[in-house]
């Protein structure tokens, strides 16, 4: 297992470019020392100029929340793979919760998604997780596996350059975590697909965990065996605990 820890900030809809550039003014300082964990941050796609700027020549990675599948058209308020490559990203998330739920993104679309940012050479964070009602049901397993074998339909031989987010839908924005053993029994069952899929990639896949993840149950997280980084929300947006988070990983490199 050579690969990082990778420890991921999603900021969702929050900041302006002038906000963007005051917060890595604060951040960068806090983390320059740290090489040994992979950094991302993911702002929203006006913010991607300001924030690749402001990083330049700093271990930090910048990537993107979503993208469309096509490289350009008549496709009014969408963004290509293409334009983020060279706009300066490096990642994409894609199947997001909040696109799946809020905006009614499907399997199939998620997927169309993965394989048009991998042909950009864009790097990809899959985010999958059940809801509470599916918890509650029984029902995470079966979830988690169609999310993963249909978002990676047709890619199963470049999971070198996908990562996997389990996110829980009820974990993410409720200050509430999922207790680490339980996300690790998740974690291990993702690994066991990506097996499927590709057993001589799947190792090197890291697969993160994302809902609700703060400085003091960071450690406890990223302790898991299974879990290979973080991808934070709410606490990413604040220079000093995403800086935390951070450390966290870099002190747990060491030993993982
Ligand atoms: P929170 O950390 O705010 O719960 O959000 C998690 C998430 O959705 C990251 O993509």
């Amino acid at each position: 297992m050579g690969e990082k820890l990778l420890i991921a900030g999603n900021w969702k809809m929050h900041k302006t470019p002038t906000e963007t550039v005051e917060y890595f003014k604060e951040f960068l300082p806090l983390v320059n020392e740290v090489n040994n964990v992979e950094v991302l941050i993911c702002p929203p796609f006006i913010d991607i100029p300001a924030a690749v700027k402001t990083t330049e020549g700093s271990n930090i990675q910048i990537g993107a929340q979503n993208c469309y599948f096509e490289k350009e058209g008549a496709f009014t308020g969408e963004i290509s793979p293409v334009m983020l490559k060279a706009a300066g990203c490096k990642y994409v998330i894609l199947g997001h919760s909040e696109r799946r739920h809020i905006f009614g993104e499907s399997n199939e679309l998620i997927n169309k998604k993965v394989i048009s940012a991998l042909e950009e050479g864009l790097k990809v964070i899959l985010c999958v997780g059940e809801t509470l009602e599916e918890r509650e049901s029984g029902l995470t397993f079966t979830v988690i596996e169609s999310q993963l074998r249909l978002g990676l339909s047709g890619v199963e031989n470049f999971l070198d350059r996908i990562e996997i987010a389990y996110e829980p839908v009820w974990a993410i924005g409720t200050g509430v975590a999922a207790k680490p053993e339980d996300a690790e029994e998740v974690h291990k069952f993702i690994y066991q697909i990506l097996n499927e899929l590709n057993s001589n990639q799947a190792g090197n896949i890291r697969v993160l965990y994302g809902g609700s993840v703060k400085p003091s149950n960071a450690e406890a997280i990223l302790s898991q065996p299974h879990i290979k980084g973080v991808l934070v929300g709410g606490a990413s947006l604040k220079p000093n605990d995403f800086a935390q988070i951070v450390k966290i990983g870099a002190k747990l490199a060491e030993v993982k």
